[in-house]
């Protein structure tokens, strides 16, 4: 792979209460790359992604990014440090504006003008939340609004988005929309991309490598096209024989 991984999820163990969900977990996601995790429900996919943004503890094992271990930092640390991240739950304000949860997205900055120019760049890169910038959110489609939070999570210019599935709720159509838009801000502005994926096939197409995780350990890697081909992944999570 073409040098040091951004990002390293090395052996963690990590659960709620005293209870280990992640046992071993390993992931690597390298400059550049789309990198999917799928697995079934309940595997500890959302765990892997609350462990690396510091909003569970890691009880064993480093998270590494950029080369510095980023192992419980806080959320705010972890942001500051070049990660987004765009959760499984909606996490739109859909009593505001497109331009209004824009803006709260930028909350940490005070310099008005550097807002603007970012929320600039941002309707750049999506002409549908361009054209509805004073619509309430709430009145926006449900890929609308995961454009919106995909957007507002690339304000702040991060080195890596992580995605809780970008297009769980959404229609066969629209999730094509997303997993091009996943594509195209890959190749037009280089971010890296780590997503978990329900949608397993779309997902795995759209991404350079992936992972498939059940019970909180990795149990099948490979490029996109590996696992789709893998009989057993094929069996187990692409409905195929
Ligand atoms: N706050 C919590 N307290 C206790 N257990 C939890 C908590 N959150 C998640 N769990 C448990 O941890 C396990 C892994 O949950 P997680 O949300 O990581 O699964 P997932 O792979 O993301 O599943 P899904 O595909 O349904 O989103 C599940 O058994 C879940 O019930
Ligand atoms: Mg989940």
């Amino acid at each position: 792979m073409n040098g040091d991984p951004l990002l390293e999820v090395r052996d963690v163990y990590a659960g709620y209460l005293d209870f280990d969900i992640l046992r071993g977990t390993n992931l690597v996601v390298h400059p550049g790359e789309i990198v999917c995790v799928i697995g079934p429900n309940g595997a500890g996919k959302s765990t892997v992604f609350r462990a690396v943004y510091g909003l569970l503890k890691v009880r064993k094992g480093q998270v590494l990014f950029n080369g510095e271990e980023i192992t419980n930092l806080t959320p705010q640390q972890v942001l500051r440090s070049g990660i987004a991240i765009v959760p499984q739950l909606r996490s739109v304000f859909p009593q505001m504006t497109v331009y209004e949860n824009l803006e709260m997205g930028m909350f940490v900055e005070s310099n008005k003008a550097r807002v603007r120019e970012r929320i600039g760049v941002v309707l750049d890169l999506f002409p549908r939340l361009a054209e509805r910038t004073t619509q309430q959110v709430h009145t926006m489609s449900g890929g609308e609004q995961r454009m919106l939070e995909i957007g507002r999570a690339l304000l702040l210019e991060p080195k890596l988005l992580m995605m809780d599935e970008p297009s769980a709720g959404l229609a066969p159509s629209i999730t094509r929309q997303i997993f091009d838009h996943v594509r195209r801000l890959n190749d037009e502005i280089g971010l890296t991309i780590l997503m978990i994926e329900q949608n397993a096939r779309q997902g795995l197409e759209t991404s350079d490598r992936g992972y498939v995780l059940e019970l909180g350990q990795n149990s099948f890697e490979g490029t996109g096209q590996e696992l789709i081909e893998n009989p057993e992944v094929r069996r187990a999570f692409l409905g195929g024989r």
